[in-house]
């Protein structure tokens, strides 16, 4: 079994790699691929292949796929530019004659109304006139997604949100990178299916405030404002216009409960429950 992964020189495909590994995967079926390889320099120490793969090189694509039975397409981090990225990959999937593909979507992708799920629409609308076999992880928040606002929180004491009474149900990158390798370890076993994954618990904005306040040991609120006054907060310090909107609409998108959705499916493929919130804001203080 050939297992190829981009995004490995990011956060959850380095995961990804490591879950694989741990789990007993021999290294020379792994390849871990990103745009620059002198970041993958330690997997390639451990027996891993590596290969330059970007989105914007279809040739350089094809190359890093060739033979593979599995791609583990991590999507791409320029927001934006993302649809013509991972199309390229899939071509180069398809071209490369790469057996299986496995795609981190966004929870909801076909219905959401979150600033982010077109372009993860999109894909995997491409994904499936590919006619390849392949798998969607329809990815929840991640956890790790408020290091900044506990970094705030800890001097301010304030969580600013406009996400009202909107609930998250958030894991960690660990378990989202859990789930990824169990669908590597048996792709057959998961081909046509599209796993809505997200935390246990979905929470409110007054209990990651509680949490934050419990890692941080210090008293925690939340600052709960129109979009309007959030934008103009994001803005006067010093935000540009477009980021603020943007994020803003995430904002949005939670209060309308688009990353709220607690459906199991997560905690059922990795086989133990998700990281509590708690724990992994711990990890980031
Ligand atoms: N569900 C959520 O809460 C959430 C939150 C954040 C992100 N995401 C999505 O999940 C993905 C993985 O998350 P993460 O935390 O691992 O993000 P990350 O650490 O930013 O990693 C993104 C990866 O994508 C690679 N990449 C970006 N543009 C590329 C290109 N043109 N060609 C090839 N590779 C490219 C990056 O390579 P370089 O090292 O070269 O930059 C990096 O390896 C993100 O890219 C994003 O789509 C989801």
């Amino acid at each position: 079994m050939s297992v190829v992964i981009t995004g490995a020189t990011g956060h959850l495909g380095r995961l990804v790699v490591e879950d694989l590994l741990a789990g007993g995967l021999p290294a020379d079926q792994i390849t871990a691929t990103g745009r620059d390889t002198a970041k993958l320099a330690d997997l390639s120490g451990r027996g891993v292949s590596t290969a330059r793969a970007d989105f914007e090189d279809p040739a350089s694509l094809k190359a890093a796929f060739q033979g593979a039975d599995t791609v583990l397409l991590v999507s791409g981090s320029e927001v934006g530019k993302r649809v013509d990225q991972h199309r390229n990959a899939v071509q180069a999937a398809k071209d490369a004659g790469v057996g299986h593909i496995v795609y981190t979507s966004l929870l909801n992708a076909a219905e959401s109304t979150l600033v982010l799920a077109p372009e993860h629409k999109a894909t995997e609308e491409i994904i499936r006139a590919s006619g390849l076999p392949h798998t969607l992880l329809r990815n929840g928040w991640y956890s790790e997604n408020y290091e900044q606002q506990l970094q705030q929180a800890r001097e301010t004491g304030t969580v600013l949100t406009s996400a009202g009474a909107g609930r998250v149900a958030s894991a960690s990158r660990p378990d989202y990178a859990a789930a990824a390798a169990a669908v590597l370890r048996d792709p057959a076993a998961h081909a046509g299916a599209v796993h809505e994954l997200s935390g246990d618990t979905a929470w409110t904005f007054d209990e990651l405030a509680a949490a934050m306040g419990r890692v941080l040991g210090r008293e925690v609120v939340v600052d709960n404002v129109t979009p309007e006054e959030h934008q103009a907060v994001l803005t006067g310090a010093g935000l540009d216009e477009g980021t603020a909107r943007f994020v803003v609409g995430l904002d949005a998108g939670t209060r309308e409960g688009e990353l709220s959705s607690t459906t199991g499916e997560l905690s059922r493929l990795i086989g133990r429950p998700t990281t509590p919130l708690v724990e992994t804001l711990g990890a980031l203080v």
